[in-house]
Order: structure tokens, then sequence, then C-alpha cells
């Protein structure tokens, strides 16, 4: 069978396999282009974690990485939940575990904990409240306490520290890739394409931060370059995000402001590897009782906010 035909036949098996297992398949706007192209729902963060609680379907099928679809086992604990590319993990997540944010904890007894969504499910559960690049200033606004314990990306705290009076601690994580977006990047982009509107993801650093017309989520960069009067944007994000952009927002140019910029974890999801865990039912993600109530606890209040 030449390629072609055999991409089809995987298409063809992934839609009937989905409607034998009651599946749904939810898609982070990363994901490559071919799996966006199937997704029941393509979005942010915040937005795939309202639908993991709410959508209909027996079984969820996560393409993103394993926080995700942990916060959607954690949401939806009767349904079966599936991460096809079973070592998709985001290296930020990794870079505070349970025992480290007790310490901190131990250190500013005070302190409200603030933990970003690319978290375990165990450091969420030692958290008050969860946030998305979405909601992370609202979020930080929403607790009691005047400080806040902020984990684990630098950069995201640093980005809720400019709309908030309340101290915040920002943990040492950073996303691998956009924390080497540089200035010099934007002021080359802007050169380049001197009419265009600079949009980042608030994971870069303040630095790029500073240089950018627009800061939001992945899905928040999309609604911009839509609903803006402007024609040209730069976009300061992971690139499969500029899928999207292309189908959605047809009359746009989208220029990348890193073309490297690639999350290689969010690249492990395949036609393949979803076929096939729809077919088995794994990797199956499930989280122990004990932690993901305390977990639920965290997402739903965040879930919670108007
Ligand atoms: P969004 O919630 O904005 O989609 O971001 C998720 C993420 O991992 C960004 O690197
Ligand atoms: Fe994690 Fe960064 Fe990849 Fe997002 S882009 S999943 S924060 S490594």
């Amino acid at each position: 069978m030449d390629r072609m035909a055999g991409t089809a036949q995987i298409i063809d098996d992934i839609r009937q396999l989905k409607a034998e297992r009651d599946a749904i398949l939810l898609v982070h706007n990363y994901q490559p282009d071919e799996i966006q192209d199937l997704a029941d729902l393509t979005g942010d963060s915040l937005e795939l974690s309202r639908a993991a609680a709410t959508m209909e379907g027996e079984v969820i099928v996560f393409c993103g990485v394993d926080f995700m679809a942990e916060t959607a086992a954690i949401l939806s604990p009767k349904k079966t939940v599936l991460l096809p590319a079973e070592d998709a993990c985001c290296p930020m997540a990794q870079m505070i575990t349970a025992a480290e944010l007790n310490l901190a904890k131990e250190r500013y007894p005070d302190a409200a904990v603030v933990c970003y969504v690319n978290t375990s499910a165990e450091v969420k559960a030692g958290s008050d409240i969860c946030c998305t690049s979405a909601n992370a200033v609202k979020v930080v606004n929403s607790v009691k306490e005047d400080t806040i314990i902020f984990v684990p990306d630098r950069n995201l705290g640093q980005y809720a520290q400019r709309f908030t009076k309340k101290k915040i601690l920002p943990w040492e994580g950073f996303c691998i890739v956009h924390d080497r977006i540089t200035p010099t990047q934007v002021k080359a982009a802007r050169a380049a394409h001197p009419d265009a509107e600079v949009l980042v993801h608030p994971e870069c650093r303040p630095e790029v931060i500073d240089l950018a017309n627009h800061v939001a989520s992945t899905s928040g960069i999309i609604r911009e370059v839509a609903t803006s009067a402007k024609k040209e944007f730069i976009i300061g994000t992971e690139v499969g995000i500029l899928h999207r952009l292309k189908k959605e927002c047809p009359g746009k140019s989208c220029y990348p402001l890193a073309s490297g910029a690639i999350c290689r974890n969010m690249k492990k999801t395949s036609l393949e590897k979803v076929r096939d865990s729809l077919a088995t039912l794994k990797p199956r993600i499930t989280v122990p009782d004990d932690i993901a109530a305390r977990a639920r606890t965290a997402i739903e209040r965040m879930l919670a906010l108007p």
C-alpha cells in the first residue's frame, strides 16, 4: 500500500474505533497537523480541561503531554483517559516535585500556593489553586493571601506579578521551548515584517514580553489574530499553532517568531499511536484516588472562577 493510502486507512480506522469506543479526541494547539485535523476539540490547556470535565463520551484520547491527560483523568475519574504517546512529558512540569513544594510551604507558611497546570498530579495536590496561561492573573488575584508561591514557571509567575499587588515568589522552572526565544529574535522579526503585531505566550522571558504587542495563551493568540483588524502577525510560541491560524484565519499572514520553537514531546503523537491506543485502550492514565481528590480541589477552584 502506498503511503497516502496507508494514512487514509489509519484515519478510517481511527474514525471507526472512535465510534465503537464512544471516544472523543482532545487535541492541544501544538499537536501535529494531522492530529489536529481529527480533533473533536483543539484548544489550550484551559479549554481542554473544561472539555475533559464536561464533554460526553466513555473514553478521552488526550493528544498532548502527560500533565494534560492527568488533569483530564482527575476531572473525569469515571472515563478512560488515554495518552497515545506514553512518553510525551513536559520538562517544565518535572522541574518541581511534591517534596520540594513541601519545603517551600514550610519556608513560607503564610503563602498560598498557585500551581501552573503544567505540574504533576502530586504537585497539584499540594497546591491551593491551579492556573493556566489563560487565567494566571485572575487566579493570583483571587486568593486571599498576600504572598504566593507560584510554581513552576518563573516567567508566567513574573508575568502575573505585573498585574497584582500581591507578592509572587516564582519557582525557578521554565519551558525549554519558550525560554529560548530572545529579544534579538523579536527585533529581527519586526525588521522583516514591520507592519506585523507581535503576539507571545507568557512562558516567554520578561524581556521578550516587554517587546510584544499582546501576551496570551495559545487559544488567546488565535482569538487575537482572528479578531484583530491587523493583517500580519509574528507568533511567539510553539510552531504547531500555525496550523490552526492558517485554517481559521485565512485572510491573515502569521510568521513564526522562532521557527525552531518546537516542543518535541508534543510531536510524539502520531496517527498510528492514536489508532493503537483506541484499539487497545492503552496507555491509560490514572491518578491514585487520594492524590486525585486533592488535585481536583485545586483544579475545580480554578474552573469555578468566572
Ligand atoms: P496553553 O495553555 O496556552 O495552550 O499552553 C500550554 C503549554 O504547554 C504552553 O507551552
Ligand atoms: Fe511543556 Fe514547553 Fe512543551 Fe508546553 S511547550 S508542553 S511548557 S515543554
